[in-house]
């Protein structure tokens, strides 16, 4: 049974949910967690069960494209459990796509097991392919690992798209590498400029912002780049790069804003429902999920009820050389 699509107070229809299964992560990424966080407690999350009833509540009002992100995702106890429960609703046409963000440790146990779930595409986070480079960024995260795990996931037949963050003065001498190390393996490429999220200083963050602006121009001294159209229901804009064939996106916060169409929400391993990546307002959906274990109704009220508050946009800025609109949320707790 479906009931009537979300709408937003901006006219913008809801059809994209990111579900963060888990707040830990193997890996300890400098621009996303700091090196000593406090996790959940394990009996805050949300319940498998639970949040099967959460991703089908939105199915049933207009979701069609649902991303399992973390904290790592892959690291939650049994979570291909959940992946399966929700090839149904690929079966039955409802879902249109079911994917994952991932640091990619995990792969090599889970990728045959998430094709057989109907995933066809994941992206793996991947800033840097020199070893001491990525045990740097990420702290805790071995580079042969994840490359292991991408050879995995491409030989169970899925499509890979690799998202690296754009850090000045850390992986800008490895754009082209990069770049044609994806290309050589057939993986699209998306670069995402640095947004200001958790406690982690601010002249840190300044420092290291690299406008994909510039980015582009670089690229454009050795390729050939023709904008798309196409879109993949997320916020990349995607160019060709034509002596290579491969197509590379862009998401940019900070010198595009693309919130205008914006179609995205973010329900967290607690059941908070944050309506904007870059805005501290949240709904709680745990407490109706709760409230009544034999009817839906409660719950989307209370989903209708949090869509009705869905801001403009984020306040990312860092123009003046300060940084304005920072969260003091950490990446991890939303998955990005
Ligand atoms: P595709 O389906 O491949 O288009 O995925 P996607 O870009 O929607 O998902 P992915 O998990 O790869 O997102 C990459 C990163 O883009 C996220 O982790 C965020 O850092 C950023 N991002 C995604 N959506 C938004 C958004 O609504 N606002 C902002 N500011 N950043 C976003
Ligand atoms: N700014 C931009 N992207 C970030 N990510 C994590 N933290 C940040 C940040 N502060 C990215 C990761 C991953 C995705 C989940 O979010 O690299 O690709
Ligand atoms: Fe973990 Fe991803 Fe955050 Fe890195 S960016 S710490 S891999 S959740």
């Amino acid at each position: 049974m479906t009931t009537a699509p979300l709408i937003d107070p901006f006219a913008r229809p809801i059809s994209y949910l990111r579900v963060s299964v888990t707040d830990r992560c193997d890996f300890r990424c400098v621009y996303c967690m700091a090196e000593n966080m406090t996790f959940l407690p394990k009996k805050e999350l949300l319940t498998l069960e639970e949040l099967d009833r959460l991703c089908s509540a939105f199915v049933r009002m207009g979701v069609e494209k649902l991303r399992i992100t973390g904290g790592e995702p892959l690291v939650r106890r049994d979570i291909m459990t959940f992946f399966r429960s929700m090839t149904r609703h690929l079966d039955s046409g409802a879902l249109k796509e079911l994917t994952v963000t991932t640091n990619g440790s995990q792969l090599a146990r889970f990728a045959d097991d998430l094709y057989a779930a109907g995933v066809r595409r994941i992206n793996v986070s991947l800033d840097t392919l020199d070893d001491a480079k990525f045990a740097d960024i990420t702290r805790w995260g071995r580079l042969p690992q994840v490359l292991k795990g991408i050879d995995a996931a491409q030989a169970a037949g899925l499509r890979v798209k690799i998202n690296a963050v754009a850090l000045k003065g850390f992986n800008e001498d490895e754009l082209f590498t990069i770049t044609e190390w994806c290309a050589s393996r057939d993986m699209d490429l998306t670069f995402i400029e640095v947004m200001p999220m958790g406690d982690l200083g601010n002249e840190d963050r300044l420092d290291q912002y690299w406008s994909l602006k510039d980015l582009r121009a670089r690229l454009a001294e050795n390729y050939t780049l023709t904008d798309l159209a196409h879109r993949t229901g997320g916020p990349a804009r995607y160019v060709r790069a034509e002596e290579t064939g491969q197509q590379i996106g862009f998401i940019t916060p900070l010198t595009h804003n693309f919130c205008e169409s914006c179609n995205r929400v973010r329900l967290t391993c607690t059941g908070e429902l944050f309506m904007c990546l870059g805005q501290e307002d949240n709904a709680d959906l745990r407490a109706p999920l709760r409230a009544d274990t034999t009817s839906d109704a409660p719950l989307e009220d209370a989903i209708r009820a949090a869509i009705a508050r869905k801001p403009k946009g984020h306040d990312f800025d860092y123009s003046r050389q300060a940084i304005a609109g920072q969260m003091t949320r950490h990446m991890s707790h939303t998955g990005g």
